[in-house]
């Protein structure tokens, strides 16, 4: 028989967040190195200051030379959506623009799936870039005079694909986007939001491993913008596509739930989940950056699990069982199978009541759970309702832990303090 506690699943507090685990274990499939961008003609004077810590207005006064990127290096990850973040000016259309040498880096290198674009001779970068990487852009950039079907297959056809074949594509995109029955109409008749679905299903119809979505949602409507906000972390779920997002928008970034690249004068500033970096803002620029985040929508319960002093398992004998939960104070616990998977929550009282020879299971109730990678938000109704803590479970419905109100309370107090304190450092 197995003892009933301590607890020894190897979870709790300072354990690894549940939700970094797959974005980091995933190949990079983008490397970026080193990279430089100076608008100007004086490039390597320029670069040269920055290297000496001089800073952009100092280059701009000085060289006439705009610092788009100042030696910029990340990785993205295959299948994962990354928001790169920022002021106005602070070279996020410059990055991601020199993804695909659409602007030209001064120097570094940038690596897709371990060719390096950099080095590319022009034939060769056009093909791989069509290929590759899918656009959207702020304005749709839809033609007025072609239907949808038109703007969408438009790509396809200057590929050459014969018209059956684009057609099919293009129709498979559209649907995707949810325009079906909007392929005959012009852009004149769509809405923003819908235009932008045009935008997206154009970038989709290419099938390309990377779509590059510069300020996408920026020009829709609040409620429309979160709705294709949602449908895009859908689709990216079901497509697996890899998407670098540019955004100036903190909630967007949290919305789309992936990593983030926040940068700050051509450099980046910090880069990682935005739980990290709320939870240890590199400098009180950061700090102050994300001093307005709403952290409940940030924080993840799998960081902020307890264990729960008792869990039944498989063989557990009822009656000590109980006198264990009794000794400890628990009126209930949660109960696990040999594989760890949560099977439900059984009552003092009734684990009292099991016949002699039979087993925990047959005091065991269903009970109500979250995913360690829902959001405290998320997860807040459902704690709210329930006496006791709630269990935590991974996406195999392995139990990780409990969570309970108090530790919510502490931990929103905890995250709320600090960027504020570290804000106001020099
Ligand atoms: N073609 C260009 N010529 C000269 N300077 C440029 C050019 N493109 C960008 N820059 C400069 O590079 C810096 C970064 O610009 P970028 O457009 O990448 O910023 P951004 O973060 O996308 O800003 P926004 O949020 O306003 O779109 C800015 O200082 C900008 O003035
Ligand atoms: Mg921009």
């Amino acid at each position: 028989m197995t003892p009933l506690a301590p607890v020894n699943f190897e979870i709790g507090p300072g354990s690894t967040p549940a939700t970094a685990a797959p974005v980091d274990t995933r190949p990079a499939l983008i490397e970026v190195q080193d990279v430089s961008k100076m608008f100007g003609d004086r490039g390597a004077e320029a670069l040269a200051m920055l290297a000496a810590g001089e800073d952009r207005a100092a280059v701009l006064a000085r060289t006439g030379t705009a610092v788009g990127l100042n030696h910029v290096s990340f990785d993205v990850a295959e299948g994962e959506i990354l928001v790169v973040m920022g002021l106005s000016g602070s070279g996020k259309s410059t990055m991601l623009r020199c993804l695909n040498r659409l602007i030209e880096p001064s120097s570094g290198t940038i690596r897709v799936r371990g060719a390096d674009v950099t080095a590319m001779a022009p034939g060769v970068l056009r093909e791989f870039r069509r290929k590759t990487f899918g656009m959207v852009f702020q304005h749709f950039a839809l033609f007025p005079h072609r239907t949808i079907l038109g703007n969408v297959e438009f790509g396809l056809e200057v590929q050459g694909m014969a018209k059956p074949a684009r057609r099919d594509s293009a129709m498979r995109a559209i649907e995707l986007v949810g325009l079906k029955g909007w392929d005959a109409r012009y852009p004149s008749e769509l809405s923003g939001g819908m235009k932008q679905r045009a935008g997206l299903a154009r970038a989709l119809a290419a099938d390309a491993a990377v779509l590059l979505m510069d300020e996408a949602f920026s020009a829709l409507d609040p409620l429309i913008r979160r709705d294709m906000q949602q449908e895009l972390v859908e689709l990216q779920r079901r497509l697996r596509k890899t998407i670098v997002f540019v955004s100036h928008d903190l909630d967007e970034a949290i919305a789309l739930g992936g990593r983030i690249v926040l940068m700050k004068d051509g450099a980046i500033a910090q880069a990682g989940t935005a739980e990290a970096i709320l939870a240890n803002p590199a400098t009180p620029y950061v700090a102050r950056f994300v001093e307005h985040i709403d952290v409940a929508s940030v924080l993840k319960v799998g960081t902020l699990t307890a264990v729960p002093p008792c869990v039944l398992r498989p063989g557990d004998d009822p009656a000590a069982a109980a006198d264990r939960m009794e000794a400890m104070g628990c009126d209930s616990a949660l109960a696990i199978n040999a594989a760890g998977r949560l099977l439900g929550r059984a009552d003092l009282s009734a684990l009292r009541r099991v016949p002699a020879g039979q087993g925990v299971d047959r005091a065991v109730q269903p009970c109500a759970r979250v995913p360690a990678s829902a959001s405290v938000k998320q997860a807040l109704p459902v704690v709210a309702e329930e006496a006791e803590p709630v269990a935590v479970v991974d996406d195999a419905d392995r139990l990780r832990g409990t969570i309970d109100r108090v530790g919510i309370i502490n931990a929103l107090a905890r995250q709320s303090r600090r960027p504020a304190q570290e804000a106001t450092a020099p």
